[in-house]
């Protein structure tokens, strides 16, 4: 097996968006894209999914094809399990790896109506846990502390954060904005990256900030290149790649070893507007 390292040279991401027939390798320097071919039973399958690592393999959870599925991402194809989520998520919901990789945290999202439940995949079951105060519809998770963490929504239009203990949610201080459709990111060193989104604040317009909450604050702590919604992030090595839809852009923030952001830089443009797609650190040849 090839080692997998984190400079940017040799990083490659495997893409899938909502048609999986259109998927791609994207390398992480941008020097190449290429076509990757995988499997799967309906060609929307992976439209509006959420998706979490679990004990290293790639998950995707409800979505527009089927709101209860949960598929695995074996050798090309995307196999559907037996096991079946608790609860209709068909958009807007979010998946988040968990217990350090271990399990995926599931919530939120729309089904004839906004859900704030929650339930835990442990890689052959489902079990329901506690509900979030607030909807979080296009709110996201991601790690703040070591704890799963959503902020915002795009129905009712909030500004508030709240993270999972193991008592249940408490209000994290709002968001500046009436913020969602963003991309969350949890940093190593115990904070969590908000990047893009929309501002109800500003009609719904699109914003190119990239906020840190930290030590209970937010601050906006750099810019996008191009402001941008609906994307898609992924934290490798000292890097952060975010996948746009309305610009297409792929850009890549690069950090040091403090985890202080250093530079954005466009790595690249995604082949179509694909919002939300699907993300996966792999090897350079995989599925190609
Ligand atoms: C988390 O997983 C990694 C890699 O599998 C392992 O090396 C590490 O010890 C684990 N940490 C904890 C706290 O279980
Ligand atoms: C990382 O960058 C920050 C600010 O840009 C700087 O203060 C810090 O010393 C840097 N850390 C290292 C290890 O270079
Ligand atoms: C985290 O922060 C500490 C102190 O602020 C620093 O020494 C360390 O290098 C940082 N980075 C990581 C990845 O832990």
């Amino acid at each position: 097996m090839t080692e997998i390292e984190g400079l940017p040279s040799d990083v490659f991401i495997l893409v899938i968006p909502f048609y999986v027939d259109k998927s791609y390798l994207q390398s992480g320097d941008g020097s190449s894209q290429i076509s990757a071919t995988i499997n799967a039973p309906e060609n929307n399958y992976a439209d509006y999914a959420a998706y979490a690592l679990v004990n290293g393999k790639l998950h995707i959870f409800g979505g527009d094809s089927d709101s209860k599925k949960i598929a695995r991402l074996d050798d090309c194809t995307l196999n559907e399990l037996t096991v079946r989520l608790n609860e209709e998520r068909e958009i807007g919901h979010a998946a988040l790896s968990i217990e350090n990789g271990t399990k995926a945290l599931i919530c939120f999202g729309w089904s004839r109506e906004y859900h704030r439940t929650c339930e835990v995949f442990d890689g052959s079951t489902t079990v329901s846990t506690f509900s979030a105060d607030s909807t979080h519809y296009y709110g996201g998770l991601g790690l703040y502390k070591n704890q799963p963490t959503s902020v915002g929504c795009w129905s009712e239009r909030h500004q508030k954060a709240e993270t999972l203990s193991a008592t249940g949610w408490t209000a994290l201080p709002d968001h500046p904005k009436r913020i969602s459709v963003h991309s969350l990111v949890g940093l190593e060193n115990q904070s969590l990256l908000l990047i893009g989104g929309r501002d109800w604040g500003n009609d719904g317009g699109f914003q190119s900030g990239i906020w840190q909450l930290k030590d209970e604050n937010w601050n906006q702590i750099g810019e996008l290149l191009q402001a941008d919604y609906y994307g898609s992030a992924i934290y490798i090595g000292r890097s952060i790649y975010y996948f746009g839809y309305t610009s297409k852009a792929i850009q890549r923030l690069d950090f040091n070893e403090t985890e202080d952001l250093q530079n954005v830089a466009q790595i690249g443009n995604q082949p179509g507007n694909y919002y939300l797609p699907v993300l996966f650190q792999t090897v350079s040849d995989y599925c190609i």
